[in-house]
């Protein structure tokens, strides 16, 4: 692997001094293995895509423009990523993620299967969206199982917050989706109370919605439903 590369790959957010945000998300290790490092090499240049500090047309990232983007914020390992790109292809979708590990686990899948509608970043998905994706530009925001930080000090550390449920209803088209899905009960009822307060956002269901046919279950979904966690979906709409 390159050494532009590597720099690129461990540069994850914009520091602004003073300005740093709180973060929902805590970085694990860097460390590549060998096998990686080719991966990393072999499939970065197609399939990832650099942070840059300007509006990009995030249509302009894919090889057939025309589809509508939907951008996945936290994929983790990608396994609902993958299968939601080759199963609903009619969309473009851009992954988001910090974690490392995940990020080349999904770019592996995706260069084995040669899917030419996903893309993907690691770097903190708040940035990406202050700074890079233009207002009115994306048809959809999927959202799946959030680290919830249930400790109320860590309330403050959730990436669902009022300011950043602006921000995603500001990016998308109208018509728009966000779909939110969480195994934490009170973490639903605090993304329930938030994204209602949203103007512009209307709830397309009276309350939680009814699981999607198209959306596969995680390993996060799965242990939720081994300790009897009730799964809550959310699903709104940019009026
Ligand atoms: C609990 S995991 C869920 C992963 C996956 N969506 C699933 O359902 O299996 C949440 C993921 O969100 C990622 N994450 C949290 N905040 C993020 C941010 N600001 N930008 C990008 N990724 C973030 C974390 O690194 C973590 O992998």
């Amino acid at each position: 692997m390159t050494e532009e590369l590597r720099e690129t790959l461990n540069r994850v957010e914009v520091r602004t001094g003073e300005h740093r945000t709180i973060k929902s998300y805590v970085l694990r290790s860097n460390t590549l293995d060998e096998k990686q490092e080719e991966c990393v090499q072999k499939y970065y240049e197609k399939y990832g895509v650099r942070f840059v500090d300007r509006l990009t047309d995030p249509s302009s990232l894919f090889v057939h423009p025309e589809k509508p983007v939907v951008i996945e914020i936290g994929f983790g390992m990608g396994t609902s990523t993958i299968q939601i790109a080759r199963e609903r292809s009619e969309y473009n979708y851009l992954g988001l993620e910090v974690y490392l590990q995940g990020y080349v686990k999904l770019l592996r899948m995706i260069g084995e299967e040669e899917l030419d509608n996903i893309r993907i970043m690691r770097f903190n998905a708040v940035d990406v969206l202050e700074r890079m994706i233009p207002d009115g530009s994306i048809q959809g925001f999927h959202i799946f199982f959030p680290d919830p930080w249930p400790k109320k000090k860590h309330h403050k550390r959730r990436i669902i917050q009022s300011d950043f449920v602006s921000l995603l209803a500001r990016k998308l088209r109208k018509g728009g989706y966000i779909y939110l899905v969480t195994d934490w009960e009170e973490y639903a009822e605090w993304m329930m109370d938030i994204i209602s307060q949203e103007k512009l956002l209307a709830n397309r269901f009276d309350g939680f919605a009814s699981p999607s046919d198209w959306r596969p279950m995680t390993k996060f979904e799965r242990k939720g439903l081994d300790k009897d966690y009730k799964i809550n979906e959310l699903m709104f709409e940019r009026i």
